[in-house]
């Protein structure tokens, strides 16, 4: 037992220096599933550097050899393995208490993330299964769009086979408590490692409602009421901002890896049991009344999610935001739970 190394990146968010300074390593088998994409080779890389990921099982249906013979040859102790096909799903996954999901299509221009559904949701549905199989007790982070959906789907499986933990099944929304941060300071002049907008709701156009009332520092003077609607819709509109400058090649990746090994390393510091791990995720929740699944900042612990924190106080703006985005929000988890237990 050592004590955890900081993420080399430098990183913004909830998890205390004093957390990570108190985080002991113990062995941990971390699974990326849609290891060779966009999204996951960066990932993985990222997990190879991080010292609490001791063994690091890289999943696709192809092209994942390459991508583990390349990391292998990065000198950090993380062991990497490759496993290619439904075949060597449950030797990836076996021992795991990490899985993390990046499976499926990404956008292209004019889409929004439910067009996804069709695809992703067969892809999400299959992969919970086998970690309900393989590797039942694993905290799953799931990034595959539509997030709104897939997470219900994946609870549904696992409820199915018997072994569903809440605390455990994790949407990853990182993504846009990093962009909200990002773009706060960008326009207040802060350092972005300073800085922190809670993003609740989910994480599809107006279901993702980041709360600058509750940003953190507070620099006076703050944003006119003009200047938060537009910060609210470009935060909203982030992931077609760059789906559209990508012109067809796909949706983020670079900023999403960095987003999902924040999360990844949240997850690993909670399950080492280090104090003050928060985040904002996407998990099922009975924080605000109509919601079965809503985002929102938790407390991280050995369990995965330890505690859903109370919301804090919203402006007249941000309750609207909420009215607003109720019908899509239940839609979405609906065509989920419905995807996961037709036939
Ligand atoms: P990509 O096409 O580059 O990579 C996807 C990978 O998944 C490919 O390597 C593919 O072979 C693999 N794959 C497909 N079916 C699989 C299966 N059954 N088992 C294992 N692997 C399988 O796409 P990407 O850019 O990496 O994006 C992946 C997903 O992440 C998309 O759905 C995208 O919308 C989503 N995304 C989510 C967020 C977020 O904030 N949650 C952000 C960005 C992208
Ligand atoms: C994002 O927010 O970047 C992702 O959800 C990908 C997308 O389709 O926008």
């Amino acid at each position: 037992r050592a004590e955890a190394p900081v993420l080399a990146a430098a990183r913004t968010g909830c998890v205390t220096r004093a957390a990570r300074r108190q985080a002991v390593i113990e062995a941990k088998k971390v699974a990326v599933l849609g290891a060779a994409g966009g999204i996951g080779q960066p990932l993985s890389l990222l997990l190879k550097m991080n010292r609490m990921v001791t063994e690091l099982s890289l999943y696709d249906i192809a092209n994942v050899a390459g991508v583990a013979a390349d990391l292998s040859h990065c000198n950090t102790p993380t062991q990497v393995k490759a496993y290619t096909g439904a075949e060597e799903l449950g030797a990836a996954l076996k021992g795991c208490e990490l899985v993390v999901i990046p499976a499926g299509v990404p956008r292209k221009p004019g889409m929004t993330r439910d067009d996804l559904f069709n695809i992703n949701a067969g892809i999400v549905k299959s992969l919970c299964e086998a970690v309900a199989q393989h590797c039942p007790n694993a905290v799953i982070n799931i990034i595959s769009n539509p997030v709104n959906s897939t997470v219900p789907i994946c609870a549904e499986v696992l409820k199915k086979a018997g072994v569903y933990d809440k605390r455990k099944v994790m949407g990853v929304t990182s993504l846009d408590v990093v962009r909200a941060n990002t773009f706060v300071a960008e326009a207040k002049g802060l350092d972005t490692r300073d800085v922190d907008v809670p993003v609740i709701g989910g994480h599809a156009g107006e279901t993702i409602l980041p709360l600058l009332s509750q940003a953190t520092p507070k620099v006076l003077p703050w944003f006119s009421p003009e200047e938060i609607e537009q910060l609210t819709v470009r935060i909203q509109n982030a992931g077609t901002e760059v789906v559209e400058a990508k012109a067809g090649a796909g949706s983020a990746t670079l900023s999403m890896a960095y987003a999902a090994a924040r999360m990844a390393e949240s997850v690993l510091l909670g399950l080492n049991g280090a104090p003050g791990v928060e985040e904002c995720t996407y998990v099922e929740s009975s924080l605000v009344p109509g919601f079965q699944y809503f985002a929102s900042k938790v407390r991280l612990g050995p369990n995965g999610v330890e505690e859903i924190l109370p919301l804090p106080p919203l402006s007249e703006y941000e309750q609207q935001g909420l009215e607003k985005m109720k019908d899509l929000l239940t839609k979405n988890i609906q065509a989920g739970i419905d995807f996961a237990n037709k036939a």
